[in-house]
């Protein structure tokens, strides 16, 4: 954790300034392990290997508790990066441009392994804060470590600890996974100040009948609950059928002169050939991690809508994304 981290960060329970209680250990100007003690409330959240933690995966409910798992250890062993996630991060976040988040102070609400912090501090952020509440905060602040503008903290969506501070917040395939998403999006949007903005994309129910009706009781009964190591070499089977139209059918066929009239007729196209481009190592995280989550919600375009209203947002535009999901972009 770096010191400058400190001057955002505020307690999770009565929102007062942190304090630096005790340095137990430095890698450089990193502070590794330490603990964090609350102006007001006295309260004491612990730094552990150079991430500041507020919320234990094992005290939160069990639901968030057994998503959190689930997910904390598929970003520990997919922490490969692939030069396509720019690309594929701005279509989650469009029409925001790498060029906007310049000079920004920036808040992640569930980062993962990090990726996308990663960008955002790349694309000259003043600060980018990832949150994540699983152990992927390890991945994350792993590969961050090294930008000065970039911070990694473990807490939960719903419990964030900051003020109402942030210039831009965003939230790229979280919120449908959290046991409330418009919740997780209302306190996401409550750490943006007023005149900032907002991004979120969450999955869409609309075209997605089939994942509802064939994948999603396979995903709840069975595969989010096997043992991880089962489901990793499982879920190549499923991987090998993508993985194999992708190459051979989907990609070739969109990108003949820009996408072939019979392309567009083809089963899930948009989003299959959005994916063509990736290798067999992404191809399995994307099988993986739609197989893993214990809770996904499927959001409908108006229910989505109806988030944007209830903080008040402004200026808001809503796209449909591959044609199976939504991104939203608004000014709070
Ligand atoms: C599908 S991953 C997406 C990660 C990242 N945004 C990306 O696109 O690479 C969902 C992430 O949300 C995190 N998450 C789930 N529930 C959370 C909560 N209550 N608070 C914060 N993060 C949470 C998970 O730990 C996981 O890393
Ligand atoms: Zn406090």
């Amino acid at each position: 954790m770096k010191h400058k981290l400190l001057d955002y960060l505020r307690c999770p329970l009565c929102a007062a300034t942190l304090s630096l209680a005790s340095v137990a250990r430095y890698e450089e100007a990193e502070i590794m392990d330490g603990e964090l003690a609350c102006d007001s409330c006295a309260r004491m959240f612990s730094i552990v290997r150079g991430v500041p933690r507020f919320a234990m995966p094992e005290k939160v409910a069990a639901d968030k508790a057994a998503t959190a798992e689930n997910f904390g250890w598929q970003w520990q062993h997919f922490v490969q990066s692939d030069e396509l996630y720019a690309d594929q991060f701005l279509g989650w976040i469009a029409p925001v441009r790498s060029e906007f988040f310049e000079n920004k102070l920036v808040l992640e609400g569930g980062c993962g392994k990090g990726r996308h912090t990663q960008l955002a501090a790349d694309w000259g952020a003043r600060e980018v804060i990832g949150v994540d509440l699983s152990d992927a905060v390890e991945t994350a602040f792993a590969a961050t470590r090294q930008l000065e503008n970039a911070h990694i903290v473990q807490a939960d969506i719903y419990h964030l600890p900051f003020g109402r501070v942030f210039d831009y917040a965003f939230s790229v395939g979280v919120l449908h996974h959290l046991p409330d998403p418009q919740g997780g999006f209302r306190s996401l949007a409550s750490k943006v100040r007023a005149g900032g903005h907002l991004s979120a994309w969450v999955y869409g129910a609309e075209n997605n009948e089939w994942i509802t009706r064939f994948v999603d009781p396979l995903r709840e009964k069975f595969s989010s609950r096997i043992d991880r190591r089962a489901l990793l070499h499982l879920s190549k089977f499923p991987t090998a059928l993508v993985y194999l139209a992708t190459k051979l059918v989907y990609g070739p066929l969109n990108r003949l002169n820009g996408g072939s009239r019979f392309a567009r007729h083809l089963f899930y196209n948009d989003y299959l050939s959005s994916i063509s481009h990736f290798g067999w190592q992404e191809q399995h995280t994307i099988v993986f991690d739609h197989l893993v989550a214990p809770t996904s919600h499927y959001i409908r375009r108006e229910d989505f809508e109806a988030w944007w209203r209830d903080i008040n947002a402004a200026d808001v535009t809503i796209g449909w994304h591959n044609k199976n999901s939504w991104r939203g972009f608004g000014k709070i």
